[in-house]
């Protein structure tokens, strides 16, 4: 039996094992995936068992994704710049480390709203936090135009700019209205809207008619910024699947198959929230 895990602390509410859960019965694997809570003093220690080989692997999340980065034997060159591993696996006793994040980020919008990237112009980004380096990455990838990082402490999103080499500029929340005409893609990675808050002060009205709208958070699945972006007529992609896409890969590694994110998988979860 080939086990995998999801460690965390708190836990209790991943829902990671359903997703893979699923995935395990749908290909009839003999494997598990568990969900371990690991306090962050006792990391060293689980990282022991995963060398002992009690583990193909797991995925990571708060909030150990840079802590792990540092117990990892290798890491990917892109984990390595969004300095967050959220995807181990083991083999020989040795550990490596990736972020599949910024594929989850691709794989939903690519599924959401084909050819999202075609012609974009430009793109703001809410927030300055540790999921935006992802996504810095992710949008690097399929050379959008201009990424405008947008973020209440404007020197986080400079630090940002300084840090990972791209297009990107640095904003406070005020050059919304500004910016807004040109952007094809609007990007929120900030946690806001798991409270049910909402940037106060953005006029949604000011974006293209033809602009997108996405929101990193999926409790709530609809997040007051995605509920004003389709009050408006914009298209609009929920978070949800970027959990699901982002599972892809560590799945495949561990157990041999590719996975498949689909309509029933995604109502499966959707019905968890
Ligand atoms: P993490 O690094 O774990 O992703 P974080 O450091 O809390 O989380 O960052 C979350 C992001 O949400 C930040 O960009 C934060 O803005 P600041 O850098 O100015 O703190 C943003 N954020 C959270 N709550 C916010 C709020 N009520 N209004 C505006 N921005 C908010």
């Amino acid at each position: 039996t080939k086990k995998a895990f999801v460690i965390g602390h708190p836990i209790a509410h991943s829902r990671s094992p359903l997703i893979h859960g699923t995935w395990l019965d749908q290909h009839g694997i003999d494997g598990s995936y568990e969900a371990i809570d690991v306090r962050p003093e006792a990391l060293p220690a689980f990282f022991g068992r995963l060398r002992n080989g009690e583990f193909a692997g797991g995925n990571v999340t708060i909030p150990h994704k840079e802590a792990v980065f540092a117990l990892c034997d290798e890491v990917d060159p892109l984990a390595r710049t969004i300095g967050a591993v959220n995807t181990l696996v083991a083999s020989e006793g040795r550990i490596w480390g990736t972020n599949t994040d910024y594929l989850g980020f691709l794989g939903n919008l690519d599924a959401g709203a084909p050819g999202w990237d075609k012609d974009l112009g430009s793109v703001i980004l809410l927030g300055a936090g540790g999921a935006t380096r992802a996504l810095l990455v992710a949008l690097k990838s399929r050379n959008v135009g201009h990424v405008h990082i947008v973020n209440r402490s404007r020197d986080k999103a400079e630090a940002l700019v300084r840090e990972i080499e791209g297009p990107f500029s640095a904003h406070g929340l005020d050059a919304f209205a500004e910016l807004a005409p040109s952007a094809g893609l609007v990007v929120n990675a900030t946690s806001i809207g798991m409270h049910g808050s909402r940037f106060e002060g953005f006029d949604l009205g000011l974006l293209p008619e033809t602009a997108l709208v996405t929101d990193i958070v999926y409790v709530p699945l609809v997040t007051p910024l995605l509920a004003d972006a389709a009050a408006r007529g914009l298209r609009t992609v929920d978070g949800l699947g970027m959990l699901l896409h982002q599972a892809v890969p560590g799945f495949a590694a561990w157990f041999g198959v590719t996975p498949e994110v689909t309509p029933q998988l995604r109502a499966r979860i959707e019905a968890t929230l």
